[in-house]
């Protein structure tokens, strides 16, 4: 049979920004039918998942009860929330539903090892399958430069630029990343989580070894600029010489070069920067240094849809398009590489939605 053919019933698990993009593809795309949707807010409990998706109603209720969704006959579940919870993954995963999840994992590394040991584990008894997805790490980083590496004969260094402006876009993270900072006290102690670069030194293994490689080593800097200026935001003020742009900087290494950096340039606005950044627009870059050199931008666009990031979008639907494909494939863990190429299915002669925005009201990175 042809994927075409077949529809997908699909459960929403969590209703955020991603969640919420996601909820309302299901809703507006024939090849999904939508089964369930689960939510953490109680205010959300009952409503009718067209609702929090911002489009007429389907007959469908939000429900925060997990036994419910446990118990709903579905394909795929789409999971959204904010923590990651690979114990809820398995059971989903054992109650015969297939998973894509954004919190990853995206690709085995040691890091993760048992979390992809459970996971294999609860795909066996069900007989599902699990992706991880997402725009970075889950594409920009790691099936992007693969893809556009194939037609070139040299490959020295790939850089992969997230570039976010958060006074365009304000968000809780300006608090969470630590803008207002003291500069020399965020340099000792970033904001950052420790384990940040291995977390995406998953999407780094995948790119190295499908090339025949390994990263052998990963290596980290971050360089802050301050605010010339008071830097005013809907919730608060950067003040004048505190953390006003980061640059995290992460290299993975192969036998004592480097293979591939990730740069993470996060900054509230260009005009008070102490230093300005020729880290181009917001969004993704792909450089890749060898022959041709190639490069290729994801710019973000500068519209919001209803309020919500295109970061959010891209997101959502790297793990929406790939649901026919992971419904498909033979159970166990699919990173990019067992899933291959995979067309998109459904996607075509869909017009705008008429009505209806997103209910999301926060911005986001
Ligand atoms: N890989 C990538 O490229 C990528 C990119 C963006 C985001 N993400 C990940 O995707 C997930 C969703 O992102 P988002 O931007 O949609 O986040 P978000 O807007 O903060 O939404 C997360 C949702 O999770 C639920 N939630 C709230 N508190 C929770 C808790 N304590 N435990 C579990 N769930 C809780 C809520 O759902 P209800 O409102 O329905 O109750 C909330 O709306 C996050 O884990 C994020 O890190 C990955």
């Amino acid at each position: 049979m042809r994927m075409t053919d077949k529809t997908y019933r699909v459960i929403q698990w969590a209703t955020g920004k991603v969640g919420t993009i996601a909820l309302r593809h299901f809703i507006e795309n024939p090849i999904f039918e939508l089964a369930g949707v689960l939510v953490t807010d109680a205010s959300k409990a009952g409503k009718d998942a067209g609702e929090i998706a911002g489009t007429g109603s389907t007959g469908i209720l939000a429900t925060d009860d997990v036994e419910t969704i446990i118990a709903t006959r579905a394909d795929c579940v789409h999971f959204a929330p904010a923590r990651q919870d690979i114990e809820m993954v398995c059971r989903l995963l054992r109650s015969g539903k297939n998973v894509v999840s954004a919190l990853g994992p995206f690709y085995p590394t040691d890091r993760c090892r048992a979390d992809l040991e459970a996971i294999e584990a609860a795909c066996r008894d069900g007989a599902t399958s699990f992706h991880g997805f997402g725009i970075h790490p889950g594409f920009a980083g790691d099936i992007l430069p693969l893809t556009l590496m194939r037609v070139m004969e040299r490959v020295d260094h790939i850089h992969i630029y997230e570039v976010v402006d958060q006074l365009a876009n304000p968000s809780n993270y300006i608090e969470i990343m630590g803008f207002g900072r003291d500069c020399e006290e965020l340099l000792a102690s970033p904001s950052r989580q420790p384990e940040a670069p291995y977390f995406f030194a998953q999407s780094m293994a995948l790119v190295a070894e499908s090339m025949g490689r390994t990263i052998d080593n990963l290596t980290t800097k971050l360089e802050v600029v301050s605010a010339k200026r008071d830097i005013p935001y809907p919730g608060g003020v950067v003040k004048a010489g505190t953390v006003a742009g980061q640059h995290y900087e992460w290299t993975g290494w192969y036998r004592g070069a480097p293979l591939i950096t990730y740069h993470f340039y996060w900054k509230m606005g260009d005009q008070d920067l102490s230093e300005k950044w020729s880290c181009g627009d917001t969004g993704y870059r792909i450089v890749i240094e060898g022959n041709p050199p190639m490069e290729l931008t994801m710019p973000e666009p500068k519209t919001t849809e209803g309020g919500v990031r295109y970061i959010s979008l891209w997101t959502a639907m790297a793990g929406v398009n790939a649901i026919p494909a992971l419904c498909e494939a033979p159970p166990g863990f699919a990173s990019h590489r067992e899933l291959g190429v995979f067309g998109p299915q459904g996607l075509t002669g869909r017009r705008p939605a008429q009505s209806g925005t997103f209910s999301s009201p926060e911005l986001e990175p």
